[in-house]
């Protein structure tokens, strides 16, 4: 996994990853959040996360600011805000990340949030 995630950033900006394969951008969120069911990180896992409801994944401990966004449904509008601005979002929510500043970055990374299940 860590000689993928290596591998990736060499491939120019160009190429275009199968769905199935993590862009390069997924690498940064790779530091808190798996793609595997039940595996829970700093983050909670992101299996079958695209098109469930905020704060369900078991065993993981959201932040009462994150639960109080438990009705909203993860699809292409939440997550097209939410990667660009996690704070701005949801804010107080413990997601210590800044947001992927580039448009491109956040589709593709949703494109691949969609074949995690
Ligand atoms: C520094 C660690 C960290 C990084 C980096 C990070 N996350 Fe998170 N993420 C979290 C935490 C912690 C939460 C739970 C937030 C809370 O409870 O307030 C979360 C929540 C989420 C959720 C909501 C999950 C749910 O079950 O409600 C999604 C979706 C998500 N992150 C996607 C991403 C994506 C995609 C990236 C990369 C672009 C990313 N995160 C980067 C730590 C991180």
């Amino acid at each position: 996994m860590v000689a993928m995630a290596a591998s990736a950033a060499l491939v120019a900006a160009t190429t275009v990853a199968p769905a199935q394969e993590a862009p390069k951008a997924f690498a940064q969120c790779k530091a808190c959040h798996k793609v595997e069911a039940g595996k829970n990180g700093v983050g909670p896992s992101l299996f079958g996360i695209y098109g469930s409801k905020l704060g369900q994944v078991a065993g993981f401990k959201y932040s009462d600011a994150h639960l109080k966004f438990s009705q909203q449904t993860v699809d292409e509008a939440f997550l097209t805000k939410y990667l660009a601005d996690p704070k701005g979002t949801i804010p107080g929510n413990k997601m210590v990340f800044a947001g992927l500043k580039n448009p491109d970055d956040v589709n593709a990374v949703i494109a691949y949030l969609k074949t995690v299940k």
